[in-house]
């Protein structure tokens, strides 16, 4: 298996990091520090790295430094990927970001999402059973983009499909000569949509199944449903388009589409949501993690690189248990944040300690 990590990190304008240049060991690298400090701040750095989006917010803008208005945030970084080096970067300026692998710029920032297979994992992730179905469509989606590069162009012509649609019916009516071909696009890009959540979907569910069976309640099994919101015919999509027109022109949005597919997590076949215990979702998102790893490495070829946010505060005993098992069994680089870098179980040798005080990272006492 091809190792990849991240060996050097160097931030500025970011959150309330001082600016400054990291090295990293190709195992646990661990962050100790107490609340507030920049924790957090530094994996988020580690993520847009990686992908050029962040886990936290979805506005790019948000991580740079309070009151630098105006001050491009730039981070970069080398990253090593069986034997090879490359180094990214992303400086975001202007509410525009900047992407470069080799200091060339991607085709598209979907290209350089998909360079640095990474998986991360935070307290608020902890709900992903509970809450909306649109995070769980993230989920299959960030999945579905690694399994079929291709697949991005659908997305985007499938949403500018729907979009051109909704303003055809707010500008010329419900009877507009162009909504028959924006409701034929919306559709076929659609289905690849549909094909590619299906993939990611199947891959995940039987992964996290496998897991769950170990970590989870004795007995239950873990699933994961995947309901298109779409007919499954191409025909019956188009006409169910066509016969919506009036009512999506009142709610002022399309009723139909992969925006708006289901996404199940489920034990022996009965939703999770609202039914299961805390730490039966608990149990069931550390399975969809693990099943994240999994599949993208079998997609890559390459261990995918992990962040840990402060989880085990959150986990119960038996949970936390789990998590250091799962933990001690990653054979690729992981990144975790914790305020009591002593419980962590991982071998000294294995392991390189931080310490993140007021936005500073410093190397910690003890590491060679
Ligand atoms: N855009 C920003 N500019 C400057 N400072 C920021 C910005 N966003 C957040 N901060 C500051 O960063 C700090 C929080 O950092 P972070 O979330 O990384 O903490 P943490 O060490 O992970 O703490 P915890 O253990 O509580 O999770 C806060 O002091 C917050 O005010
Ligand atoms: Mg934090």
């Amino acid at each position: 298996m091809h190792a990849l990590c991240i060996e050097k990190l160097a931030v500025s304008q970011v959150r309330n990091l001082v600016d400054g240049e990291f090295r990293f060991g190709d195992r646990f690298n661990v962050f100790g520090g107490d609340n507030g400090q920049g924790k957090t701040n530094l994996l988020e750095a580690l993520y847009v790295l990686a992908t050029s989006k962040s886990f936290r917010t979805s506005k790019i803008l948000e991580i740079g430094a309070h009151g630098r208005d105006g001050t491009a945030v730039r981070i970069a970084g080398e990253l090593r990927e069986d034997g090879l080096a490359r180094a990214q970067s992303i400086v975001v300026a202007r509410g525009k970001r900047d992407v470069r692998i080799d200091g060339k710029r991607p085709n598209t920032l979907l290209t350089y999402a998909v360079r640095t297979p990474i998986v991360v994992f935070h307290p608020q992730e902890l709900a992903l059973g509970m809450g909306p179905d649109s995070e769980r469509r993230r989920l299959l989606d960030r999945i579905a983009l690694f399994l079929r590069p291709a697949a991005a162009h659908a997305y985007e012509a499938q949403s500018r499909a729907l979009k051109e649609r909704q303003a055809a019916l707010v500008q010329r009516g419900t009877a507009a000569s162009d909504l028959e071909s924006w409701e034929a696009l919306a559709v076929e890009h659609g289905r690849a949509v549909v094909v590619a959540r299906e993939a990611a979907a199947e891959a995940l569910g039987e992964a996290a199944a496998d897991t769950f069976r170990e970590i989870g309640t004795p007995g239950l099994t873990f699933s994961l449903h995947y309901a298109p919101n779409s007919p499954t015919s191409d025909d019956a999509w188009r006409s169910k388009l066509a016969e919506r027109r009036t009512l999506d022109l009142h709610r002022g949005a399309p009723t139909v589409g992969p925006h708006r597919d289901g996404v199940t997590f489920a034990l022996d076949g009965v939703g999770m949501r609202g039914v299961a215990s805390q730490g039966q979702h608990r149990a069931a998102v550390l399975a969809m993690k693990s099943a994240e790893i999994a599949v993208l490495q079998r997609a890559r070829g390459v261990r995918p690189i992990l962040l840990l946010d402060d989880v085990s505060s959150e986990l119960d005993e038996k949970r936390t248990a789990a998590l250091f098992d799962f933990l001690r069994a990653q054979e690729g680089q992981v990144f975790l944040t914790t305020t009591r870098p002593d419980l962590l179980p991982m071998d000294r040798s294995a392991r390189t300690d931080f310490s993140v005080r007021n936005g500073q990272v410093l190397l910690a006492p003890g590491n060679s």
